[in-house]
């Protein structure tokens, strides 16, 4: 039977353009979800803007717009970003819905009849100038601890102390500059209290993870207090229905925002709400959020949800946060990335590999190291797991575009589909890291066969073009299984790679288990490209793109990530059309020999492994060079110069240094290194 699965990630603020830190918890939700759809379950994943509160109606004066113009632009901004990385939302609606008013207006009336809201009077900070009541943040002044100027109202960055604005010394309203007043006025509390026995059972049975159930036991250590979920006029959100002037709480309309968003889905799709929301056995919901929103999701909405006779959430994933080069990201640093000014540069994939390829399912923090990121998307996407089609899709080209009939190594195959148990608990368990290891060591698997089996050499014969064919087929098997298994992670190369290897090579995880034999193969296509390091480097390297959602001007659309065509160039004397540099062949080639030249003290020998064939290259490198030095290590050389005759013998061809002095101390000649998954006689272009 398949599972029935509600899935959700945090509902993003309707005030500022989404950055890394939203994109990597959409990816470890959108990667579970995609494999929980590829296993054959039926999951359903939703999220929505989060329109409510003051930021957003003080963003929204400030910017000279109405509140709802606010959050439709924000909404447009946040659905294109989330497309660009491929995040496949069955719904993505706003809180500000009229699912979302029905829901939140039952859930506070069952809540209410049910005992469990209070009502008190609080004291506050209130801006007389502006007529409203100051959230914390709003409030500015001398610390009471240690006297540093310009604290917010309920903590000092300076000493740490946390208080009430009340206690702050020449406090500021940030609203107008007015010193504001205390003032009391009646809030509603939900009594959390009341829930501690159900949430201490909850807990046992629930899927959360061991760090996020001691934190629990923590805030259960420490009391549960009751919840504020008032906040008075002037407020952007839902009045309440029994207190006139009185709004929802952000926090309280949020999370109930998943369900509104569902309930949009399920009349779109005609499912079966209650079966959803009222059953904890029938389906399950997982909330997938980041650990400052921990204390919400398992304590004030497990027990709201309950309090109203709704199901529990069957699992709540908590994340930790991502940092950028082992640093908080900041907008100084530029290090603040936004999604929108990544797509601009770069596509979405490496990204989303990148990401699951460090996320463990626990809660530490995630780092992005923007040289890391380079050098693993190129080697494991481009280098290792790309590089197995690639070098063996010609053999089936030229041996009339069919698969072989059958596997020359069968029980290679097995291997690689046996571990795909393994691989799924992995997943299930969001050890996306762990499953990507084991993924990539099968790749490195693969290209150890297409190694031995060099068909580049076996098709050389014209009677042994089937034997290539043979061991092309067993490669792009083994590609193809690799594939499914990073089909949630990398959906748009599985996609183009559908094209080439037909949809149903992709349709199921268990699917692997039967290999693709005798069919006939569309074109290769390109599947990806390495990412540019240069390129990397423009994404810290520029202040950030500015926030969208100011809509005084419309929003601007989402570029195509695709380069634009460039215009035909002029050429000026000196330079040289791609024509001319095509004619130049590039090959990445490996030393196989070095050795010094009698009769020369500038030169080496070279002999050197272009992939089908071996070259003798004579190169002026020996005063930087040791000969032993160099075997086994690439070069760049010109395979297609035409040999030269020299004293000593014949040079084939040309290796490429750098040299000169262009940071004025080195000097001397550098071969260029190579990343791995470089093979031998591999074009450079
Ligand atoms: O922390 C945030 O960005 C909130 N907007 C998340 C809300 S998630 C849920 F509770 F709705
Ligand atoms: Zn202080």
């Amino acid at each position: 039977m398949p599972r029935q699965i509600l899935v959700t990630s945090a509902l993003p603020y309707a005030n500022g353009p989404l950055h890394f830190g939203h994109i990597i918890e959409a990816v470890q939700t959108d990667v579970w979800v995609r494999f929980q759809k590829l296993r054959g379950n039926d999951c359903l994943y939703v999220c929505a803007e989060d329109t409510h509160g003051t930021p957003i109606m003080i963003r929204a004066q400030q910017d000279g717009i109405t509140p709802e113009q606010l959050i439709a632009a924000s909404a447009e901004a946040h659905s294109r970003d989330y497309a660009g990385f491929l995040i496949d939302f069955d719904q993505f609606h706003s809180t500000h819905s009229a699912e979302n008013k029905a829901w939140t207006d039952t859930l506070y009336t069952t809540l209410r009849d049910r005992g469990v809201i209070t009502r008190r009077s609080v004291r506050q900070s209130y801006d007389e100038q502006a007529g409203m009541f100051l959230p914390d943040r709003y409030v500015r002044g001398t610390c009471p601890r240690c006297s540093a100027a310009d604290q917010y109202g309920d903590s000092c960055e300076a000493c740490g102390a946390t208080y009430s604005p009340a206690d702050l010394k020449d406090p500021v309203s940030t609203v107008t500059g007015t010193t504001p007043v205390l003032r009391d006025s009646d809030h509603l509390f939900f009594k959390l209290g009341d829930f501690e026995t159900m949430l201490r059972d909850w807990l046992k049975t629930s899927g959360l993870h061991e760090s996020v159930r001691a934190k629990l036991g923590e805030w259960f250590e420490a009391g549960l207090k009751d919840w504020d979920i008032s906040r008075d006029k002037p407020y952007f959100g839902f009045e309440i229905p029994d207190a006139p002037g009185k709004y929802f709480y952000v926090w309280f309309d949020a999370p109930i925002g998943y369900i509104g968003s569902f309930a949009a889905l399920a009349a779109r799709r005609g499912l079966d709400f209650d079966r959803y929301w009222r059953s904890e056995t029938e389906t399950e919901l997982h909330h997938f959020i980041g650990k400052d929103i921990g204390y919400f999701h398992t304590l004030f909405w497990p027990a709201v949800l309950h309090g109203a006779g709704l199901r529990r959430p069957t699992g709540v994933h908590v994340h930790g946060f991502l940092t950028v080069d082992g640093h908080k990201m900041s907008k100084s640093r530029g290090t603040f990335i936004t999604a929108q000014r990544y797509l601009e540069l770069l596509p979405p994939e490496p990204l989303r590999y990148y990401f699951a390829a460090k996320l463990t399912g626990g809660i530490e923090d995630i780092d992005l190291n923007l040289e890391d990121f380079t050098a693993r998307v190129n080697s494991d996407i481009v280098g290792k797991l790309v590089n197995i089609a690639s070098r063996c899709a010609p053999f089936i080209e030229r041996a009339g575009g069919h698969l072989s009939e059958t596997l020359p190594d069968h029980a290679l195959f097995v291997s690689f589909t046996e571990p795909r148990e393994r691989i799924a608990q992995l997943y299930e368990t969001r050890d996306y890291a762990a499953a990507i290891r084991e993924v990539m060591h099968l790749a490195d698997k693969a290209n150890q066969y297409v190694d031995q089996q060099k068909p580049w050499i076996v098709a050389k014969d014209p009677a042994r073009v089937d034997e290539a064919r043979a061991i092309a087929t067993q490669a792009i098997n083994l590609f193809r299984v690799l594939l499914v298994y990073l089909a949630p992670v990398l959906p748009r190369i599985t996609q183009t790679a559908a094209g080439w290897l037909g949809e149903r090579a992709f349709a199921h995880w268990d699917a692997v288990q039967e290999p693709l034999l005798g069919s006939a193969l569309g074109k290769y296509p390109q599947l990806a490209t390495r990412v540019d390091p240069a390129v990397v480097k423009q994404l810290v390297a520029s202040a950030p793109t500015p926030a969208p959602t100011v809509a005084t001007a419309p929003v601007k659309p989402a570029k195509a990530a695709a380069p634009k065509a460039a215009p035909a160039p002029t050429l000026e004397p000196g330079m040289i059309g791609i024509d001319d540099f095509a004619k130049l062949d590039l090959r990445a080639a490996k030393v196989l020999e070095a050795s010094r030249v009698e009769g020369s003290d500038k030169l080496l020998c070279l002999k050197l492994d272009l992939g089908d064939h071996q070259r003798q290259v004579f190169s002026g490198i020996s005063a930087s060079y040791a000969p032993e030095q160099l075997v086994g290590r690439f070069v760049v050389m010109i395979a297609n110069l035409a040999p030269r005759k020299m004293r000593f013998g014949i040079s084939e061809g040309m290796v490429l240094c750098a040299s000169g002095k262009a940071d004025g101390v080195s000097e001397g000649v550098f071969l260029l290194s190579a990343d791995s998954g470089v093979q031998p006689g591999m074009k450079i272009s």
